[in-house]
């Protein structure tokens, strides 16, 4: 069963490229399963500091397999653009294989995406704008068009003969907006085909293949559990599913061949978009942090909301997604803090709850109960053991551990590949490779 999963476990931007660049060396195979480019993973490695939106960090380790899972939603164009970076910057894309089942972000997506939270005004969910709704809206809808499509004309052609008469009536009729031409669309999806032709497999058979033949699949989660259309804050998620059942579904594999789930946690809170955020700072600890943590966005730019790290919701994700094991970073971004909180509690109506409630606007009017934790105020970047850190951050991470119920084997002390400090059962273990 060896399948593991990196899982974000709160907001997103978590660091799961770089732990995923870090276990890439124990797989065979790297696979991202859900979202598009509307994620923004960054890897530091000794060739440099990559943001890849689409690509599985894995790409950075000569010889894997890279696959872009059936659960995405991947704009051709954007696909093109991060492969010939990539080529630039000398990384090889042999080993890239792109599902023929994912569905495609199409030029109509993005700007529905934007004409819709237009009109949401002051409800905006604070999207990435990068179409990513609208094309799992067509996916679901049975409207949609995938990349197997893009290397038959006939496909494409009945594919785009439905759906884009309708999201013209839609532009022109609701949002005022001029409509998208048949032939030319049609044309520079087929321009896109024959250049990513090569790269096109089923890859779910491609990952059943290699399971079988006892070699490991990594799957590069996306996004994070609370972003989840299910389990998140409702409406303000994402459109598919960042949970380890998402992530089966987006490569193909059954849950019984997942061998482990990885929860990546920041030791604080981060969120970009509209939604609940109980723990969020608004005072000059944030900017600190922010600051310290570079908190802005990898895809938008946007500077991310800042908050005290939430043990109630990181339970709740951690017990929906059986995550076992737990990667937690930033903890040098604490390292200024003289004192730190943990929400350990939310009261709402005046009483306490333990967990995540259901209701948007409910969330956003629950008071987070804390915990007071001392700072260490030492620079931890160079420790390489989790004895060399300062005893205040060990008892830090001893009580997050506790609270949500998962071991935490990797702790991040700075944004490099060797700033990882193994821990707990990966203290002795040989699979992470640092
Ligand atoms: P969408 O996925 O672009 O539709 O955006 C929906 C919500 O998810 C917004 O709040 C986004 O900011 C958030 N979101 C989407 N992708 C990411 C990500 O990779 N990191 C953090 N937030 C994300």
């Amino acid at each position: 069963m060896p399948v593991t999963i990196v899982l974000g476990g709160q907001f997103g931007d978590e660091g799961k490229g770089q732990i995923t660049d870090l276990l890439a060396r124990d797989a065979q195979i790297v696979a991202r399963a859900t979202g598009g480019s509307n994620a923004g993973h960054t890897v530091v490695n000794e060739g440099g500091t990559f943001a890849v939106h689409l690509i599985p960090s894995g790409i950075f380790t000569p010889g894997r397999l890279c696959i872009l899972g059936n659960g995405m939603a991947i704009g051709p164009q954007t696909l093109l653009n991060e492969m010939d970076g990539l080529t630039e910057a000398g990384i090889d894309l042999s080993g890239l294989r792109i599902s023929d089942k994912a569905h495609l972000v199409l030029p109509y997506h993005p700007l529905l995406d934007g004409y819709e939270e237009e009109r949401r005004g002051e409800g905006a969910i604070g999207t990435t704008r990068r179409g990513i709704g609208p094309a799992y809206m067509d996916k679901m809808a049975r409207i949609g068009v995938r990349v197997a499509d893009l290397l038959d004309e006939e496909s494409l052609r009945t594919r785009l003969g439905y759906t884009l008469p309708y999201r013209n009536a839609q532009f022109t009729c609701i949002f005022d907006a001029e409509p998208l031409e048949m032939e030319p669309l049609i044309a520079e999806m087929l321009g896109y085909g024959e250049r990513l032709r090569p790269y096109v497999a089923q890859t779910e058979l491609l990952i059943q293949d290699a399971l079988d033949a006892g070699q490991h699949v990594l799957i590069e989660g996306a996004q994070a559990a609370l972003l989840d259309p299910d389990f998140g804050t409702y409406p303000f998620v994402t459109s598919s599913s960042p949970t380890t059942a998402g992530a089966c579904l987006g490569v193909g594999v059954a849950p019984m061949q997942v061998s482990q789930v990885l929860g990546v946690f920041k030791s604080y809170l981060s969120r970009v978009g509209a939604g609940p955020m109980p723990t969020e700072l608004t005072d000059a600890t944030s900017e600190l942090l922010r600051e310290r943590g570079r908190e802005y966005g990898t895809t938008t730019g946007r500077p991310r909301r800042i908050g005290w790290f939430d043990a109630v919701a990181a339970k709740y994700v951690v017990r929906l997604n059986g995550i076992s094991r737990v990667a937690l970073n930033g903890i040098g971004v604490l390292s200024a803090l003289e004192t730190i909180k943990v929400c350990v509690g939310y009261r709402l109506n005046g009483e306490t709850i333990t967990s995540v409630p259901t209701r948007a606007e409910a969330y956003a009017r629950v008071e987070p109960v804390y915990e007071e934790h001392a700072g260490w105020q030492t620079d931890t970047g160079d420790a390489t053991s989790v004895d060399e850190l300062p005893a205040a951050a060990r008892a830090y991470i001893d009580r997050l551990e506790a609270l949500i119920g998962a071991e935490v084997v990797l702790v991040g002390v700075g944004r490099e590949r060797r700033q990882m400090v193994r821990r707990g059962s990966f203290a002795a273990s040989v699979p992470v490779g640092v």
